[in-house]
């Protein structure tokens, strides 16, 4: 049946799916507010052309969230799909082998079918309409066994700000039995796995000033503090020499794994050459005691995720700048707080810096930790689903990314989640040539059937 149908409409949607992508829905750069609405109207447009009822843009202080429903019978189970149609920037552009949105398919060694390069392909335009298509298929073919609500928002690459409130102000609108996302990776496209939690985040951002403007670094320096020079040091210093997190307190409310639960996780296959060799890397590095899995998946960590200040114009500038920043990101695993974790982080900072500087610390956007049930029937359904097209049962796993919304789902809607996501990690999301396998999608396509089937009996 469904098979049939997949085969038949295989270039449409591909097609219809690479209209989306051409369309640059960067959240972040308010100079493509334009863009992200385009995003927004093209998904309603696709969702009532597949028979959704009561589509609407809901717009907010932000970016726009798309909803849609089909209900069949009030009395039927009821599947929210949340899914985010907005995407990362595609800077710097120079690195990318075709441009970000005019999405191509090439060929790689991981990809041998070929895969979609495009800002978004994968993270997360393409496991969204894989949704959405699958819902065209099961309306066409008038197998949709329960109720379906979509919320796809525009905002989830920039904190999801205004969708928390959205939640609260409709929870009768969402009123359901689970949600469920498309918006992780398994583990490899002949390992199906179902990630069972994700990290959270803090993102902070800060200001180093030494003297009051940028000055002579022949006669002024050796005698005025550097901010450059400090604050590498201080980003340096908060990690020791096992690359454990100085930040005290940092790790107190960590939820440790029992043996079993760590056993469990490392069951998972995992190829460390197969790693290194992706990234071109000679080792690895990390928290002593922890292998990659650990460390990606239940260990909490501190990046900088950029850092400037001074001259970086063509050729030399002799300069002692005044200012120096960089935003940092620190993922959070069970049971640590957003909110506490960046307290920690200010005031560490604060004290870490030596006289002859002022540092500001701002706070960005955050999120936090979850873990979803892998007893439940929704987790068994998305493992009957996957292990019916893949023809291999599901690994349990951990994301090391973070979607905050998925803690908010719990706490203002009561929603458990499953994250039945079909990327890869290597699929480059967030960097240069992005790119999501045509295998991945419309396996992604045919699977999610199956989960309603499930998801519905009894
Ligand atoms: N889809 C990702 C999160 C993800 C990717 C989870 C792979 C697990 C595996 C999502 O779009 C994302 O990038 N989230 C941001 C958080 C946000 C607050 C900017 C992240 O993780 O950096
Ligand atoms: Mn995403
Ligand atoms: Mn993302």
């Amino acid at each position: 049946m469904s098979a049939t149908y997949l085969n038949q409409h295989k270039d449409r949607f591909l097609n219809e799916l690479f209209e989306l992508l051409r369309i640059p829905s960067i959240s972040a750069d308010s100079a493509f507010k334009g863009d992200v609405e385009k995003a927004a109207i093209y998904i309603k447009d696709k969702l009532i052309a597949a028979g959704a009822d009561a589509v609407e843009i809901c717009p907010t202080a932000g970016h726009p969230i798309v909803y849609g429903e089909k209900i069949i019978d009030p009395a039927m189970p009821t599947v929210l799909v949340y899914g985010h149609y907005d995407v990362q920037p595609a800077v710097p552009l120079e690195l990318w082998d075709t441009p970000p949105f005019e999405p191509q398919v090439r060929k790689t060694a991981i990809h041998p079918d070929g895969a979609i390069f495009a800002r978004g392909a994968c993270d997360d335009k393409g496991q969204v309409y894989m949704h959405l298509k699958a819902f065209e298929m099961m309306m066409a073919e008038n197998t949709l066994p329960c109720n379906v609500k979509f919320m796809i928002e525009g905002e989830e690459e920039v904190g999801s700000s205004h969708l928390g409130d959205f939640c609260i102000a409709n929870k009768e609108k969402l009123k359901a039995d689970v949600v469920l996302i498309s918006d992780t990776s398994i583990i490899a496209n002949d390992i199906p796995s179902i990630d069972c939690g994700l990290r959270g985040l803090s993102y902070v951002e800060v200001e180093v000033t030494g003297p009051n403007r940028d000055l002579h670094s022949g006669v002024y320096g050796g005698a005025v503090a550097n901010p450059i020079n400090i604050l590498a040091k201080m980003i340096a210093s908060m990690h020791d020499e096992n690359n454990h997190i100085t930040i005290p307190g940092f790790y107190d409310k960590v939820l440790e794994l029992s043996q079993e639960e760590r056993t469990l996780l490392n069951q998972a296959p995992f190829d460390l050459e197969a790693y290194k060799k992706d990234l071109d890397i000679n080792d690895i590095w990390g928290e002593k005691s922890f292998n990659v899995l650990e460390r990606t998946g239940i260990r909490p960590t501190l990046d900088c995720n950029g850092i400037w200040g001074g001259y970086i114009g063509e050729g030399a500038k002799t300069v002692l700048p005044s200012k120096a920043f960089a935003k940092i990101s620190m993922r959070l695993v069970p049971n640590q707080s957003s909110y506490e974790i960046t307290d920690l982080f200010k005031r560490h900072f604060e004290s870490i810096a030596p006289a002859g500087v002022k540092v500001v610390v701002r706070p960005h956007h955050g999120g936090e930790p979850v873990l979803t049930p892998i007893d439940s029937k929704a987790y068994k359904a998305a493992e009957y689903a996957m292990e019916k097209t893949f023809g291999k049962k599901p690994v349990p796993t951990r994301g090391g990314g973070s979607i905050p919304i998925v803690a908010l789902f719990e706490r203002e809607l009561g929603l458990k989640s499953v994250l039945m996501g079909f990327g890869l990690d290597s699929d480059a999301l967030h960097s240069p040539n992005e790119h999501y396998g045509l295998f991945n999608y419309y396996k992604g396509i045919e699977t999610i059937p199956y989960f309603f089937e499930k998801f519905a009996e009894a």
